[in-house]
């Protein structure tokens, strides 16, 4: 059982809110006071009653008697709410869980901080339902080693990446390219392929093609193996693409996907011009293609 010192008070009670509430009050944490907008429904009662919660009205006096704060409402609703919490945020942890964009942790940052809070960037990873309290969760800040220390001795599965502010969080939002551009990408050839009458075939071809390439590799060599290839095969896979895109419009698919994947390549043939900074051969790592990428097609990054 979790033996705390500390006192939490969490900003906004949706779901996100009371299941790592109700896991904290599971693994002994007392006390916790949450503040929710009015109307209090008969579910919200029940809920905070199941997290051992005490409802407030005011998020200032929510948060005074508080050693830690969660803010978990809606990205966009962040800074708003940590300004109408500051008055009472003097010295207190201010743990920002919101799956919200740098600029917006940026701005919530400062709000925190000029009340004199202590303000840490957070990032829920895993799947909070099955998990609770005990989610991964990655921090970053001047302060987030410290309150990662604190929260695991509440059970939770707390890690600090860095010091800087919005690290977590990117990390976060980074990640999302892939894991939802992948269900983008699922969504849109699966719909070409049943468009097509041809489910099967691809779902077979897919399966041939995916236990053999660079595709069963380990994730992170695949990843390499990706970009490696990027250089000497670029131009080709740029043809390739502008045929997939003129397929699917001519099945009656608009092809928003294929013409992202279309659009990415070319970027890197055309404006990067992979292909003419390896002119004497491939590239050996990954690394040399993104610091080519980085040094002639990026913006120096904040
Ligand atoms: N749920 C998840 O699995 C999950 C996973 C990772 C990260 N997160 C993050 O956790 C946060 C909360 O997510 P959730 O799933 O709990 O969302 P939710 O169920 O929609 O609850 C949002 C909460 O924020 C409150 N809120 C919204 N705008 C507000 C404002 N302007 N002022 C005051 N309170 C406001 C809502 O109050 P009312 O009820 O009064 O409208 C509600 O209590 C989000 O930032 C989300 O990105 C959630």
């Amino acid at each position: 059982m979790v033996q705390a010192t500390e006192r939490l008070a969490i900003l906004g009670f949706g779901e996100a809110s009371y299941e790592i509430a109700r896991g904290l009050h599971a693994a002994g944490l007392p006390g916790t006071h949450i503040w929710k907008r009015q109307p209090w429904s008969a579910t919200v009662l029940s809920r905070a009653r199941e997290a051992g919660a005490t409802l407030c009205a005011d998020p200032c006096e929510t948060v005074k008697g508080a050693d830690i704060v969660f803010s978990l409402v809606t990205p966009t609703a962040a800074p708003e709410v940590a300004e109408r919490a500051a008055c009472g945020l003097a010295g207190k942890y201010y743990l920002d869980l919101n799956a919200a964009s740098l600029r917006t942790k940026e701005q919530a940052a400062e709000i925190v901080e000029t009340a004199g809070g202590l303000f840490v960037d957070g990032a829920i990873m895993g799947p909070l339902k099955r998990q609770q309290h005990r989610v991964s969760t990655l921090v970053s800040g001047p302060e987030a080693a410290k309150l990662a220390a604190t929260l695991r001795s509440w059970e939770m599965d707390v890690r600090a990446i860095g010091t800087r502010i919005g690290l977590a969080s990117t990390v976060k939002m980074i990640r999302s390219v892939y894991t939802k551009g992948l269900e983008a990408l699922v969504l849109e050839f699966m719909v070409a392929a049943n468009h097509y009458g041809a489910t099967e075939e691809v779902l077979d071809s897919l399966e041939e093609i995916l236990r053999i390439g660079p595709f069963l590799l380990p994730f992170r060599q695949m990843v390499a193996e990706l970009i490696l290839e990027q250089a000497p095969h670029g131009a080709r896979r740029v043809a390739e693409m502008e045929q997939v895109v003129r397929t699917l419009e001519e099945i009656g698919i608009e092809p928003l996907i294929a013409r992202a994947t279309l659009a990415r390549l070319q970027w890197g043939v055309s404006e990067v011009r992979l292909k003419e900074h390896f002119a004497d051969g491939s590239p050996e790592s990954y690394q040399q293609v993104l610091d080519v990428i980085e040094q002639t097609a990026l913006q120096p990054a904040q």
